[in-house]
């Protein structure tokens, strides 16, 4: 079975023998690939939708591993009890949907050995909420899958007060700059050219609104070449 680059980042972050949930599951690869692999024995494959698990359903019906993948219906970490694996799979979502889904299921997120979350979009978001809520973001990682980057954050409860950060470390995660992993640069630089289109669009319109948004996006575009510096 061929994963993805992305969905094989995410499956290979899972550690060996983990018992795991794939909240969010959909096709069901990541579990049935990482039992085909002899990586873990069973897991958990839940969705909130009855047609995404019903994709999942199939998938794991053609590979034969129905006594080995348990199907549950709900949203998010709801479909399981505190303690009831080691390590969390959410891929696949915006970072605030993750976040909510955190912060709905407090109890059950803090007892996991790990969470593997791959937001879509709004990873700052995500990074803030995680570092608000003394979760720590053990290890990050970037892959590139035809023309996009995609963010993977490993991360555990630690319960101790995290030190305050510069903002724009919620954009691009510490782990990212220590890696100095070759996508890095790329990755800023995409960021670079997110903020001079922002500007480029309102540049030359009046309004106190619009200069705060023009320093916020100039002040980011500094801060985000110092990293540069700081990567290379
Ligand atoms: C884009 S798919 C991602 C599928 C797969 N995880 C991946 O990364 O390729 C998003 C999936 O999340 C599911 N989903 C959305 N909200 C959810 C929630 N609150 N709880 C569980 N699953 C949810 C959707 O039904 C959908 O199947």
């Amino acid at each position: 079975m061929k994963l993805t680059p992305r969905l094989e980042a995410v499956a290979n972050l899972v550690s060996n023998n983990a018992k795991i949930a794939d909240i969010g599951t959909d096709h069901g690869y990541i579990p049935v690939y990482l039992i085909k692999k002899n990586k873990i024995k069973c897991a958990i494959a839940a969705d909130v939708n009855e047609g995404p698990l019903n994709n999942a359903k199939k998938e794991i019906a053609s590979n034969n591993l129905k006594n080995k993948i348990e199907l549950r219906l709900g949203s998010g970490l709801s479909v399981l009890k505190v303690g009831e694996v080691d390590e969390v799979v959410i891929a696949g979502m915006g970072g605030v949907l993750i976040s909510q889904l955190i912060e709905n299921e407090l109890k059950i997120a803090k007892q996991l050995d790990r969470m593997i979350l791959q937001p879509m979009q709004a990873s700052a978001e995500l990074r803030k909420y995680l570092h608000k809520n003394k979760f720590v973001i053990e290890e990050e990682i970037l892959v590139k899958e035809d023309f996009r980057i995609y963010e993977i954050m490993v991360v555990k409860y630690d319960g101790r007060e995290i030190p305050q950060q510069d903002e724009i470390y919620y954009e691009i995660g510490k782990g990212l700059l220590e890696n100095k992993g070759c996508l890095v640069l790329e990755f800023i630089d995409k960021k670079i050219k997110e903020y001079s289109k922002i500007i480029e669009k309102i540049e030359g319109k009046q309004g106190e609104k619009i200069e705060l948004k023009i320093y916020e996006c100039r002040n980011k575009i500094q801060k985000l070449e110092e990293l540069k510096d700081y990567v290379r």
